[in-house]
């Protein structure tokens, strides 16, 4: 399978490398995924969760050009962040998604963003009015071409409607975390597929440990001379996601890429099993 694929004119990378969670080690650790050959990176302006300005560093000190790097991060309503705001609480939300764009920019080192995701709607049901003012915001910078592609996070199928039907500039994107007992999130990805989104599933290892570790995965591994992670990312590939990893090793870095041939030697009988693993 390729590395890459056209959404919406842009060229965007398969396997995104996700720097969650990696506080001082982040830039070293984005550097060792650039390395290792990924150049998809997903981050947030979340100071709780991820370094955006360590992604920046690795960036800078990669020195890989522009065009070969597709960037992608997102914007966090005050409630998910701790007190290292990116923007003034107090300031009406267009105004608060304008300050951590451009924060964002001066993190990462860059002038223009490949992908911009609202880090999850205001609740689990339904999009708020301050949703639309978020992502009317996130629709200007589009509009000024400071990003090409446009996403949501942590979202319901009926969210992903709402969004669809009301959207200007409509979503290129879905990142949600991907769990084996929802059919891998099968009714949200048969919408992206629909509408021609790219989904992208996080916590594909970490969300589902009793089917990476039993005997549906452990079969297919043992006779394509895989590990049950790398089955993992390679059916995620096959049916059509933007898998993330967001590990620290540089094994499991060329694991993970390697994923990519092995989509293609997995067959339709090994996609049904994965499919219907108990999870
Ligand atoms: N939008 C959201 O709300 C949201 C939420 C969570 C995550 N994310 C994004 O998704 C990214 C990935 O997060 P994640 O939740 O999927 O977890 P993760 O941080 O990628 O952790 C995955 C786990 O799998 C292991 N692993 C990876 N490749 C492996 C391999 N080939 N063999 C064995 N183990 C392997 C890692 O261990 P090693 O380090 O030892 O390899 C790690 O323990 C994040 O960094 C972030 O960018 C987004």
């Amino acid at each position: 399978m390729d590395a890459t694929f056209e959404l919406r004119g842009v060229r965007v990378p398969r396997l995104v490398y996700g720097t969650a969670w990696k506080e001082e080690r982040t830039a070293a650790l984005t550097r060792q995924a650039l390395d290792a050959g990924l150049r998809g990176i997903d981050t947030a302006n979340q100071r709780k969760h991820y370094v955006e300005a360590g992604v920046g560093e690795a960036l800078a000190a990669a020195g890989l050009p522009r065009e070969q790097l597709y960037l992608q991060t997102k914007f966090t309503y005050a409630r998910g962040q701790d007190h290292r705001l990116p923007y003034d609480p107090s300031a009406p939300l267009p105004a608060q998604v304008e300050q951590s764009f451009a924060s964002s920019l001066a993190h990462l080192g860059v002038t223009r963003l490949d992908g911009y995701v609202l880090h999850g709607p205001e609740t689990g049901r339904g999009l708020t009015d301050g949703d639309w003012q978020v992502w009317r915001a996130m629709e200007a910078r589009h509009a000024a071409g400071d990003v090409a592609l446009l996403g949501v996070s942590n979202v319901t199928a009926e969210q992903v409607r709402a969004l669809l039907a009301g959207a200007r500039v409509a979503p290129a994107i879905v990142q949600n975390r991907c769990y084996a007992r929802t059919d891998w999130d099968a009714e949200v990805r048969a919408l992206c597929r629909a509408h021609g989104l790219a989904y992208q599933g996080f916590s594909l290892l970490t969300a589902n440990r009793a089917v990476a570790e039993g005997p549906a995965l452990a079969a297919i591994a043992a006779r394509l001379g895989a590990t049950a992670a790398q089955v993992v990312f390679a059916f995620a590939l096959r049916v059509g996601m933007m898998p993330l990893t967001g590990t620290s090793s540089r094994v499991h870095l060329d694991q993970d890429l390697a994923a990519l041939a092995l989509a293609d030697r997995l067959t339709a009988d090994d996609v049904a099993a994965i499919e219907r693993a108990e999870a």
